[in-house]
Order: structure tokens, then C-alpha cells, then sequence
């Protein structure tokens, strides 16, 4: 099996369900608040862990409470934490709200996160140099990922970019992915394009494609997703669930993805590994407390 290097953001969480999300100016009662490990680089690398993944992170927490809490969910989880810094400040912490249809807001303040700087990423070249498939999100600063691809790519590295939260990327960055993996309003600020059907998904998709990415897969939520490369275009229905909460979905699916590769599984079996992965996710509450084992995805009938 392909090992695994993951680089990036790990979150406190701190979340509220409502009825309804709050409009401009108004305060809510909501349920009584949880404290549960997140951030989108953590909830992909134990993701991973979780599915049998052999994978190490990238990263830095303050020198917090929040900070040793987040640490030890990846251990218990099995994740490489020797590549996980302390740093003096706050670690980063993520408020989120969730509605009664499951969909959340979020607001991150980056906190350890945005001071993961190149000089990190040389230090810990390590855990890049022994992994096969690198994956990184837009939770720590541009100039970093920019940097962690780049060197990625020169030892010959497969990487993965889920472009979560989206920003406009330049060019120096999108040429050095391998695999894109956005959802629907993810790709349209990164192709700058306005995407109102499956054609745009499409048309976006290629606009990528010449500035470099060599795969793409689009999660398109209850839709399922759709995998495109230069040649190829093809579709996955998701797997129809009740969910309850979609926090980190997109991290469960990019996580089973990258499983998937790593133990050179094709790219249909692995867009429905990652299916069946993300609808378990929006079945359980929280970031890693809803994140799938191995053992949950075998037992799923879908
Ligand atoms: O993708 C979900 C994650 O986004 C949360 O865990 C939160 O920390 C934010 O990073």
C-alpha cells in the first residue's frame, strides 16, 4: 500500500445546531455547544487512518489546550503526528453552526495554522519524501501550498488539491495538481466561471484542465460527482441517505479518494468508495466524530 502525506489545517470545532441559520443582526437560541476536532487537513488525514490509510501529517497547532487535544485525536486515530508542530499563539478554531437540514456555515480563525510557512514544509521533507500521494487543502497560507506542490511534484509526488475554503488560484499552483477535487462552487470561483448546469461543470472542468490540472473530480452533493480528464468524462450517482449534518463530507470523500489511490484501486471504484464514504459522513454529527471505519463502509448496503 502507497503511503500517504497529508499538509495541512487542524480546527477546533465549535458547534451549534439551529432550526434556521441566522440572518444579519439576529440572535438565536440553539442546542447547548460541542467541542469536537476538525479542520479539514485533520478530518482528511483521519479520514484516511480510519479507512486503512497509512498516512502522516503536515501541520502546526498552538501551544493551547485545543492544541494537545487536537494532537491526540490524530494519534488515536493512527495518523503520523512526528510532523505536527507546536507553536507559541492559539491553535486554529472553527465556529460552526448547523441547520435542521443539515447544512452548516462556517467561520475559521486560521490561528497556528497560517504560520505553517515554507521553512515548515523544508523541515518535514521527510514526510514528504516517504509518502507517494501528497494532499493538501486552502486552509494554511497560498504561498505554502504553492511551495509544498512545488517540491511534491519535483520528487515525484501524485498530489491532490481540495480546494476548500476557495480562492482564486494562480497558474504556479494549479500546474503542479494532479487530481482537483472541488464541488460545485469551488470550481466556479476557481475557473471563473458561472456554473448553472452540467455543461458548465464541464466547460469549467476543461478550463482547468489547459491551465495544468491532470484530473478532476466535481462532488456535486446528493447529485453524486463527476470525474473528468482530457479524454474521459464519467458519472456517479451518490448514495441516497438521510443526512443529519454535511460537515466534512467533502474531507471524507478527498480522504477515501486518496485511500482508494494509494492502494491502486481504478477511478470508478474509487469515486465509489469515496460515495459510500461520504454518505456515512452526513449520517452522524461533527467533523471527525462522524468520519467512517473500514469496517463501517463494508457493513454499508447503500
Ligand atoms: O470541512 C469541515 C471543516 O472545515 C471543519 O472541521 C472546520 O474545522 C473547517 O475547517
Amino acid at each position: 500500500m502507497k503511503k500517504i502525506c497529508v499538509i495541512g489545517s487542524l480546527n477546533m470545532d465549535l458547534v451549534v445546531n439551529v432550526d434556521e441559520m441566522p440572518k444579519k443582526g439576529q440572535t438565536l437560541i440553539g442546542s447547548q455547544f460541542k467541542e469536537v476536532p476538525g479542520g479539514k487537513g485533520a478530518n482528511q488525514a483521519v479520514a484516511m487512518a480510519r479507512l486503512n490509510g497509512n498516512v502522516s501529517m503536515i501541520g502546526k497547532v498552538g501551544n493551547d489546550g485545543f492544541g494537545q487535544t487536537l494532537v491526540n485525536a490524530l494519534k488515536k486515530d493512527n495518523v503520523n503526528t512526528d510532523y505536527i508542530k507546536v507553536e507559541e499563539g492559539p491553535s486554529g478554531v472553527a465556529l460552526i453552526t448547523v441547520d435542521k437540514n443539515a447544512e452548516n456555515s462556517i467561520v475559521v480563525a486560521p490561528g497556528a495554522n497560517f504560520r505553517v510557512l515554507r521553512e515548515d514544509i523544508d523541515k518535514c521533507i521527510d514526510g514528504i519524501k516517504e509518502s507517494d500521494i501528497v494532499v493538501v487543502q486552502l486552509e494554511t497560507p497560498l504561498d505554502t501550498i504553492k511551495y509544498a506542490l512545488q517540491e511534491s511534484k519535483k520528487l515525484g509526488k501524485y498530489t491532490i488539491l481540495n480546494p476548500a475554503p476557495a480562492v482564486k488560484l494562480d497558474d504556479d499552483i494549479i500546474k503542479n495538481v494532479d487530481l482537483l477535487t472541488p464541488n460545485e462552487t469551488e470550481l466556479e470561483i476557481l475557473s471563473g466561471l458561472k456554473i448553472e448546469n452540467e455543461d458548465d461543470i464541464i466547460k469549467a472542468a476543461e478550463i482547468m484542465i489547459q491551465k495544468g490540472v491532470k484530473q478532476l473530480i466535481v462532488t456535486l452533493g446528493s447529485k453524486g460527482s463527476l470525474y473528468i480528464d482530457k479524454d474521459n468524462i464519467k458519472f456517479k450517482k451518490s448514495y441516497k441517505v438521510d443526512a443529519l449534518d454535511t460537515t466534512a463530507a467533502g474531507d471524507s470523500y478527498t480522504g477515501a479518494l486518496a485511500v482508494a489511490f494509494s492502494q491502486d484501486k481504478d477511478i470508478e471504484e474509487a469515486m465509489d468508495f469515496a460515495s459510500r464514504v461520504g454518505a456515512l459522513c452526513v449520517m452522524k454529527e461533527g467533523a471527525q466524530t462522524s468520519l467512517p471505519t473500514i469496517q463501517d463502509v463494508l457493513n454499508f448496503r447503500g
